[in-house]
């Protein structure tokens, strides 16, 4: 029966936080505790085995996690086999329905095969934002080329908006019924 969650993860620009924030919602609304962790401004203060459940997430930067939920997971790596975890990524690729396969397999299922013995009963996989004006100039050009490829040559607006939040919270209360069941 899972009756608290820890749910940890790391950002660079804000997204990843709020789909963790929408996460924390639904999963209290279910009546469950959770405890919700910014692993840029610090590890979770309660030992790992107090836990039912671990989710830990990241946004997805030049192909790669932020550092500090990777070095959570490989520094409890021990801890987390006996607990049951879930791994979710907000990323621009998940906008694009010709991107997000080599998404789901680049972002979740080699961070999941790479780390064998955690028990991972589900990866989520969402659409994040471009927001142009929090990029410095050589970002913004850079990163505005490579999305403009992905609109097929479309003129770029100054966000580029994938979020799905229902989507978001139903992954997250979905694995809590899953993990209980
Ligand atoms: C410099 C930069 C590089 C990015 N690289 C990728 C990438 O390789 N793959 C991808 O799917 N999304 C990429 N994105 C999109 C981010 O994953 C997206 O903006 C996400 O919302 C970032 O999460 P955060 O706000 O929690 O940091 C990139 C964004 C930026 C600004």
């Amino acid at each position: 029966m899972v009756e608290r969650v820890l749910l940890c993860y790391g950002t660079r620009y804000g997204t990843t936080a709020e789909a963790a924030q929408e996460m924390s919602k639904a999963i209290q609304e279910l009546g469950i505790r959770v405890d919700l962790v910014n692993l840029k401004k610090g590890p979770p203060s309660d030992p790992l085995h107090e836990y039912d459940l671990v989710i830990v997430g990241s946004g997805i930067q030049a192909g790669r996690w932020t550092k500090e939920p990777l070095n959570f997971i490989s520094h409890n790596a021990d801890a987390l086999a006996k607990i049951k975890v879930a791994l979710f990524v907000v990323c621009g690729s998940a906008g694009s329905p010709d991107a997000c396969q080599e998404a789901q397999t680049e972002y979740l299922d080699k961070i999941a095969a790479s780390y064998p013995s955690l028990n991972v009963i589900s990866t989520g996989l969402f659409g994040g934002v471009f927001d142009f004006k929090k990029y410095n100039f050589a970002l913004r050009t850079l990163v505005r080329s490579i999305v403009k490829k992905q609109m097929q040559g479309n003129e770029v607006p100054e966000v580029v908006d994938f979020r799905d939040l229902g989507k978001v919270r139903a992954w997250a209360a979905g694995l809590v019924r899953d993990a209980n069941s």
